[in-house]
């Protein structure tokens, strides 16, 4: 599991995280929302090491994540990470791409990287496009490429980070899509979202990021559907109408 205990994070003077508090079980879909700028990404970003912290602690599966002694790239195996943009490798092709990590991080065989390359590919639906460059992929093959990468490191956990934001609307479904299977396969996720819909329906909990703070963690529906803090109702009404 993932523990984050009275985590603290500032850039200069501007703090950013001001005491978060979260536990993501096994198995969970946990969904973050919140308005521009109150720290969704970078609470990511601490979770998997890409930022230090100022103070607090998070633990994924025993391993304190800002110990001096923690192995990033060991820990880091562990957290599939997907963010907006693409950041597949042009010059590769989908399949290539997938077996990339597998191969120098793992030290897989060549033979046995692409064989489960190809696996993840057909997961996600990209079967067909094994030998296509990302250049030849649409914007939701993209991000589907993307989530096969991460999947090829075999995590415990995936974190995912408005994947679906810079996608054209009729090309969100089919990356959605994928994350409901993982889902369904009993992947543990952290999904910052501004879908609300989709975390109402796919979330087993939701955490209403504001300021720095959760100012609401609950039930998905009930965060969703009946918010107990003023704030997250007034959020919810700016996205929602
Ligand atoms: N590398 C950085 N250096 C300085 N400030 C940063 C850095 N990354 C983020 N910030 C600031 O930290 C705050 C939180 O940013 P963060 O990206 O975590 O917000 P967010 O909740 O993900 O917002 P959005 O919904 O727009 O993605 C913002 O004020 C942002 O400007
Ligand atoms: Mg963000």
């Amino acid at each position: 599991m993932i523990e984050i205990e009275n985590v603290r994070k500032s850039f200069g003077t501007l703090e950013v995280l001001k005491g978060i508090n979260l536990s993501i079980e096994k198995g969970e879909v946990l969904c973050l929302i919140g308005g521009s700028g109150s720290g969704k990404s970078t609470l990511l970003q601490c979770i998997n090491g890409l930022q230090s912290i100022q103070g607090g602690n998070i633990i994924v599966d025993g391993t304190n994540v800002h110990a001096r002694d923690t192995n990033l790239n060991t820990l880091r195996q562990k957290l599939g990470i997907v963010f907006q943009q693409y950041n597949a490798f042009p010059h590769l092709t989908a399949l290539e791409n997938v077996a990339l990590a597998p191969r120098v991080v793992k030290k897989q065989s060549r033979r046995d990287a692409l064989d489960l390359a190809r696996e993840h590919l057909d997961y996600v639906g990209l079967g067909s496009k094994a030998d296509m460059k990302p250049s030849g992929l649409s914007g939701g093959q993209q991000q589907r490429l993307a989530i096969a990468r991460a999947l090829a490191m075999k995590p415990a956990y995936m974190l995912f980070d408005e994947v679906t934001s810079a996608l054209d609307p009729e090309l969100v479904g089919e990356v959605l899509d994928t994350l409901r299977k993982l889902k369904e396969s009993g992947m543990t996720m952290i999904v910052v979202t501004h879908d609300v819909a989709f975390a109402r329906e796919s979330g087993d909990r939701v955490a209403f990021f504001d300021q720095g703070v959760i100012c609401e963690l609950g039930p998905a529906r009930q965060v969703i559907n009946d918010p107990k803090e003023e704030r997250t109702r007034q959020f919810l009404q700016r996205v929602l109408h």
